[in-house]
């Protein structure tokens, strides 16, 4: 198992790499856009491919590394299903699993810090976002914040965990790296407290100056999707108004990138192949199956993932692999659920 964790000493984040190998595919939490370079670097060094980009929350005290990580790698931009941000790859709810090769961590949603917190539970290691740092918990006013719904999802959610647990935050400003659910029960300040009121009562209390990027963190965060109308422009993007009468053309090949679990949970397009987005390459490339099938066949490529993020860097993929049917479905299943396109499920 390959565990980093790496710090913004100018926001005090802490970010975190996992692999389950060597050689093998990445996961990254909570990237900071400054420390691109040194992720990519290290990523290069412990020969890694990242494939996956997480944020735990819109941050406001740093601009994210997820846009700048997917344009670089191609990876897999990845938040919770309630984030306010215009357009991720993938969207997680609570139960569901976040995989990569050898890894998979349970997704728990745990609001309060923003309306937007997620956690995640990886066997004995929990990573808190800002729900629960060490030795504090993270502000409740503002990015619609709420110390009720902290006070639950850590009293009830988090602490819940086995006392040895451990806790990876998303900051610390004191220099400590790791904590265990035990410990911050017995120590951690903010916790020691008789009812979910005082909790709420010690939070209004706090009186904290906004973080100093919060202007143009936040901005920022919230438009980090792929630039979709690039793909547009180039005559590559088929709406799903458009796309709902190429169901059932033969010379049409629907090619779907979601993941298993995604298909499994939001159908799929009737007649439609499975080629989860991670090989893409492989089957683009001349003596892949999806040239092969191209080439044989003739049919135009029709991509589609969850928002149209994978497919449309799926398209630039094709495209510069010499597929030149190759196009996608503008907005994903999302556009596709929207235009009340039929599902399979
Ligand atoms: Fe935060």
């Amino acid at each position: 198992m390959i565990f980093r964790q790496l710090f913004d000493s100018v926001s005090g984040t802490y970010t975190y790499l996992l692999a389950s190998r060597r050689g093998g595919e990445a996961l990254i939490i909570d990237p900071v856009i400054e420390k691109v370079e040194r992720y990519l670097q290290l990523i290069k060094e412990l020969d890694l491919k990242l494939v996956k980009a997480v944020d735990t929350h819109l941050h406001a005290d740093h601009v994210t590394g997820l846009g700048a990580l997917r344009d670089r790698t191609h990876c897999i931009t990845v938040m919770g299903e309630r984030s306010n941000v215009d357009v991720v790859s993938m969207r997680l709810s609570e139960g569901d699993k976040l995989t990569i090769e050898g890894v998979a961590l349970d997704v728990l949603y745990t609001p309060g810090h923003t309306d937007d917190s997620y956690s995640f539970l990886m066997r004995d290691c929990v990573f808190t976002g800002d729900t629960l740092l060490i030795r504090g918990t993270g502000r409740t006013d503002f990015q619609n914040g709420d110390a009720r719904a902290q006070y639950d999802s850590i009293f009830n959610k988090l602490l819940k965990l086995p006392d040895d647990t451990l806790i990876y935050p998303a900051h610390d400003y004191k220099g400590e790296t790791v904590s265990t659910i035990g410990e911050e029960k017995a120590f951690n300040p903010r916790l020691q407290v008789k009812s979910i009121d005082a909790y709420v009562e010690l939070m209004a209390k706090l009186n904290l100056p906004n973080p100093k990027m919060m202007d143009v963190a936040v901005p920022a965060n919230m438009r980090v999707g792929f630039a979709q109308e690039a793909i547009a422009q180039r005559g590559w993007a088929v709406s799903a108004t458009d796309a709902i009468g190429l169901i059932g053309k033969r010379d049409v090949a629907l090619i779907d990138l979601r993941e298993t679990r995604e298909r499994e949970k939001h159908g799929i397009i009737p007649g439609s192949l499975h080629a989860p987005y991670p090989d893409l390459a492989a089957h683009v490339r001349p003596g892949g199956m999806l040239h092969e099938l191209a080439s044989a066949t003739g049919k135009r490529m029709l991509f589609y993932c969850a928002f149209g993020e994978r497919s449309a860097m799926a398209v630039q993929a094709a495209q510069d692999a010499g597929l030149s049917t190759a196009c996608h479905i503008h907005g994903g299943l999302d556009a596709w659920t929207k235009a009340s396109g039929p599902l399979v499920r």
